[in-house]
């Protein structure tokens, strides 16, 4: 499948950000789309949690945010049905993944080309814990993945990745810090050229670029 930002439809790409937590990787966001030349604009943060400094990261920009809690809906198909429809009040053409640490569910990925980033060389290391398990195997290198999002646990197809050392007295903060000064350059990087240059994606291999 060759897509693109419908150019005569948007000056630039709209993008929802989904956090739970600090995010950083929403505010190199935030601050990358200052520049109009970056191709796309946070028009929405949206989180799966309150009191959040991702949250208070996207008032402190004036980007509107919305709240859907797991735990304020019967089942999780319905959470995913209100996230969706919340994210789809927004009209993205991108949705970003950000520290977002729930399983998107179908009806988030029907609507919606949905970008997540990961602090781990994917696939190894899927999953919430994946510093831990990295530093617990004893790898040499970790990293980060940038990749679209399917189904599946952290399985979708592969835009970008970056490499990162493990040190020999890292701990998961240390190398979980290490890895997300690389994780924030990336994700600005491929979210810029992929609202500027479009993308190809056959369910398995993706690129940027038509
Ligand atoms: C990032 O390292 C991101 O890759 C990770 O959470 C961190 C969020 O940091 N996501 C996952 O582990 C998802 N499996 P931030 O809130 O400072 O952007």
């Amino acid at each position: 499948m060759i897509s693109a930002i419908p150019r005569g439809v948007t000056l630039s790409a709209r993008l929802v950000v989904l956090v739970s937590g600090s995010g950083t990787n929403l505010q190199a966001l935030l601050d990358a789309c200052a520049d109009p030349g970056f191709g796309a604009q946070v028009v929405a943060v949206g989180a799966d949690r309150d009191g959040i400094e991702g949250l208070a990261r996207a008032e402190r920009a004036g980007v509107p945010a919305f709240v859907v809690r797991l735990s304020d809906h019967p089942t999780r198909t319905a959470w995913d049905g209100a996230l969706a429809a919340e994210i789809r009040r927004h009209r993205p053409d991108l949705v970003v993944s950000a520290g977002f640490m729930k399983i998107l569910g179908p009806d988030v990925l029907r609507d919606h080309t949905v970008i997540n980033t990961h602090p781990a060389l994917l696939p190894s290391f899927p999953g919430a814990h994946a510093v831990r398990e990295a530093l617990a195997y004893g790898v040499k290198v970790s990293g980060c993945t940038v990749h679209f999002v399917d189904e599946g646990v952290d399985t979708g197809p592969v835009i970008a990745q970056a490499v990162v050392p493990v040190k020999w007295d890292d701990d998961e903060k240390t190398l979980h810090e290490r890895i997300k000064s690389v994780e924030r350059e990336l994700l600005v990087e491929v979210m810029g050229r992929l609202a500027r240059e479009g993308w190809t994606n056959d369910g398995r291999k993706a690129r940027i670029g038509r």
